[in-house]
């Protein structure tokens, strides 16, 4: 279920709502590969968080209600962000939970100056107009890193002054908000560490490094990525059960989990055939295709010379 909240224009850009459980959130979680202490570690302090938060004072647990996933880009952090919240809404009293997703490079390419004041609107105005229900609540701040960067970056930035006070405004409200609704979490992500303030990381309750996958998670992702085809294209189920995938996997060797899941889609373009049925992929296909992904990237990197 949507609900619109939105009041004016640019907060639409930047954020949605949607209550859990919603069918179209529970395959989130486990379409990804991952080792699964990592995702029970993610779903517990998210759980652990919201009931010491709600029993006890800050001044007690010191709990900012704040968890950090962090690693490279395209290894399911943000795909995880929004799987927790249909994951928590199995185990909450009332069996729902709210997600909010709040997206920053929307809030940060506002018009020059207006920054800051989307991000204060947004954490002090309507995030606690959500927090008031009780409803347990992940609030997810998709690549933080464009919201609460480094003092010490900020020099970098087209609008430095803009990007310190936006900052304090993140963190103020993070504060805030946090400490008035217990029933709020917020799970951040990051793909570069090295660029968050130091004054928000600091308020981190747990951090959780999600890697990029091993040999075997990148062959789980194949078969995942092909069984969830084979609805449509039957024979790709079988094309899952072949053992050269493992082949493949060694080939794709270091590749984040979205770029693996793209070599399927480099194989079935490989060919003419396999364009018109792609159900016809095979594995030298997807052989072929885990070494031209790895040459350029694969689909969508492959730009002309003059857009590089
Ligand atoms: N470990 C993984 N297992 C399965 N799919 C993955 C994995 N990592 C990434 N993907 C896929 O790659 C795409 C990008 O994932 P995303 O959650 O946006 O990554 P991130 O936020 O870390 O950049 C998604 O389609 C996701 O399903
Ligand atoms: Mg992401």
């Amino acid at each position: 279920m949507q609900i619109d909240y939105a009041t004016d224009q640019m907060a639409e850009t930047t954020r949605t709502v949607r209550v859990m459980p919603d069918p179209a959130y529970a395959g989130l979680w486990d379409s990804i590969v991952l080792d699964s202490s990592i995702k029970d570690r993610l779903l517990r302090a998210t759980a652990l968080s919201l009931r010491l938060r709600a029993q006890l004072p800050f001044e007690t647990t010191a709990l900012h209600g704040l968890i950090l996933l962090y690693g490279p880009p395209g290894t399911g952090k943000t795909t995880l962000g929004r799987g927790l919240a249909h994951q928590l809404a199995g185990i909450t009293a009332d069996r729902q939970a709210r997600l909010v997703e709040v997206n920053p490079h929307g809030l940060m390419s506002a018009e020059h100056g207006q920054s800051q004041r989307a991000v204060t609107q947004l954490l002090t105005e309507y995030v606690p107009s959500l927090g008031d229900d009780g409803m347990a609540t992940v609030v997810l701040i998709d690549e933080v890193e464009s919201m609460a960067v480094a003092r010490s970056e900020a020099s970098l930035a087209a609008n430095p002054a803009d990007v310190h006070r936006a900052t304090d405004a993140v963190l103020a409200a993070l504060d805030s908000n946090t400490a008035q609704f217990p029933n709020l979490v917020f799970v951040a992500t990051s793909n570069f560490v090295g660029a968050l303030d130091e004054a928000f990381l600091s308020r981190v309750d747990v951090h959780i490094h999600v890697p990029a996958p091993d040999l075997a998670g990148i062959v789980e992702i194949l078969k995942h990525a092909l069984r969830s085809m084979a609805p449509a294209f039957a024979s790709l189920d079988e094309l899952a059960c072949d053992p050269r995938l493992e082949e493949v996997a060694r080939r794709l060797a270091g590749a984040d989990g979205r770029r693996v899941r793209k070599t399927i889609m480099e194989a079935m373009l490989g060919r003419h055939e396999t364009v018109l049925d792609p159900g016809g992929t095979t594995i030298n296909d997807l052989l072929a295709a885990a070494v031209r992904v790895m040459e350029d990237g694969g689909i969508g990197q492959r730009l002309p010379e003059e857009l590089k």
